[in-house]
């Protein structure tokens, strides 16, 4: 990959700001008398989240958990460590995970067995977009935005090596031929 790398939008900022309203109104009619927590997963997740939680007229809290898998590259590597914690108790709320990306499933697996131990009323997750073709462990989306082909996305949060993540489309990285 070079490092002007070309970039084709697979959503438009339009369809994603249609698909957030939608996931709003089924997110509501879930959660509007249960004052969820929602932890949005850094870094990716804040864009999604800003955008979500204004459609959300209704009592609820946010935090943010970031997380990181050890070792390098691209791909995860499945041994995940919290970095910033939270500072919300878990316990006896209903909670509702924010994740722009499901790839291997490995980062939000780890993290949904952590708040699991925390004894949550409810546990749930909404994820943006999701790409099964990758998964290397099984998991139930339960408010899913976008069903994605296996290509490298940026923007809208999504970041190729912390660049592009301010572009309000989703783009692919076009693969060199
Ligand atoms: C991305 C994304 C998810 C995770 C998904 O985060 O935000 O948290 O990867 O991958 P997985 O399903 O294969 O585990 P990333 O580690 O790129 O960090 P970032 O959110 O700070 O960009």
């Amino acid at each position: 990959m070079n490092s002007q790398p070309e970039l084709r939008v697979l959503l438009s900022s339009e369809e994603i700001e249609a698909r957030v309203k939608e996931l709003a109104t089924e997110i509501r009619g879930s959660y509007q008398d249960k004052h969820p927590l929602l932890i949005g997963v850094l870094k990716g997740s804040f864009m999604f989240m800003a955008d979500l939680i204004r459609r959300l007229d209704f009592p609820l809290e946010v935090d943010f958990i970031r997380l990181s898998s050890y070792g390098g590259g691209t791909e995860s590597s499945g041994r995940i460590k919290v970095g910033h914690t939270l500072r919300s108790p878990i316990k006896g709320r209903h909670v509702l995970v924010i994740e722009d990306i499901v790839d291997t499933g490995l980062t939000i697996s780890f993290l949904l067995d952590y708040l699991r131990k925390k004894k949550p009323a409810s546990l749930k997750l909404c994820a943006l977009t999701d790409k099964p073709s990758r998964r290397r462990v099984p998991l139930d989306i339960d408010y899913l935005g976008f069903t994605v082909p296996d290509k490298f996305l940026v923007g809208y949060g999504l970041d190729w090596d912390e660049k592009f993540r301010y572009l309000p489309d989703i783009c692919f990285i076009e693969e060199e031929s």
